[in-house]
Order: C-alpha cells, then structure tokens, then sequence
C-alpha cells in the first residue's frame, strides 16, 4: 500500500511500485485528464507537477514519489497562476482535438511560476518536448505570452 498526495489529498493505492504514474492516475484513480500518448517520455501528454515541476507520468515509477506533491490538470482550479494560462487559452483558442492540451497547460504553468516573464526563446525551449499533432504551437506561445502580461508582437 502506498501513500500519496495527490491534488491536496492524502490518497492510499494498493499498487505495485514500479506501476508508472499515469496507470495510478488514470486506471486507479478515475483522474483522466492527464492523457496517455507515446508511454515512453517522449511526447509530453502525460505531464503533471511533481512538487512543482512539470514531469512526465508516464515513465515515473509510482514507487519513487514518496511524500511529493502531485497534481494534475484536475488539481489546478485555485491556482492564481493556473487561472492566468486558462484565461489565456480561452482568448487565444489553442485547443484543437485538445488530447496534447492538458499536458501543455501543466508545463506553461509551471514555466510560469519559475519565470514570470518568459522570453520566446525560454517559452519554446519549455514546450519543446510537446508534440502536437494539431501544430498548435503558435498559439500555444501566444496564450503563455498572455498569461505573463506580453502583448504579443
Ligand atoms: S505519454 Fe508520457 S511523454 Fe508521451
Ligand atoms: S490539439 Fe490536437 S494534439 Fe494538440
């Protein structure tokens, strides 16, 4: 049995410990906005917050998370800085089929609340590990440059 702290709860799951994060959430859970694309660390679907750092689920053995924060796109909803980037994806319309998108919205935030003034380069050097099938990549920066106050050039 092991104990975690997810989205700012205590939760106990009776896993084994190299069952990798995203089967917890997803299949144990019933938390199905984190999304399963590539299951190899590579595509970025998958990304939650590890005490604050974006991460990749899929490949992160539930067993090494010990007593660190995780929260997905359903744990964000008092987020100040979370706030900002959804506000920002209303107005800039990025989502396409939307299966990338919530893995996308974790990294902005987290970009965010280390760099609260990201330049292009540092915003496209953060989403890069993102694949889109949709190419919203544009949008992607204009909605992260929104959310941190820039007009967008
Ligand atoms: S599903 Fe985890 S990086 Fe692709
Ligand atoms: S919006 Fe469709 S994969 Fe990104």
């Amino acid at each position: 049995m092991l104990t975690l702290n997810i989205n700012h709860k205590i939760i106990k799951v009776d896993v084994p410990e190299d069952m990798p994060l995203l089967w917890v959430l997803r299949d144990v859970l019933g938390l199905m906005g984190t999304k399963y694309g590539c299951g190899i660390g590579e595509c970025g679907a998958c990304t939650v917050h590890l005490d604050g750092e974006a991460v990749r689920s899929c490949n992160l053995p539930v067993g090494l998370i010990g007593e660190r924060s995780v929260i997905t796109i359903e744990g964000i909803a008092d987020d100040p800085i979370a706030q900002k980037i959804l506000d920002a994806w209303i107005t800039h319309q990025p989502t396409q089929c939307g299966y990338c998108q919530p893995g996308q919205i974790m990294t902005a935030i987290s970009l965010l609340k280390k760099n609260e003034n990201p330049s292009n380069e540092e915003i496209e050097r953060e989403m890069s590990g993102h694949i889109c099938r949709c190419g919203t990549y544009q949008r992607v920066k204009e909605a992260i440059k929104d959310a941190a106050g820039e007009v967008e050039e």
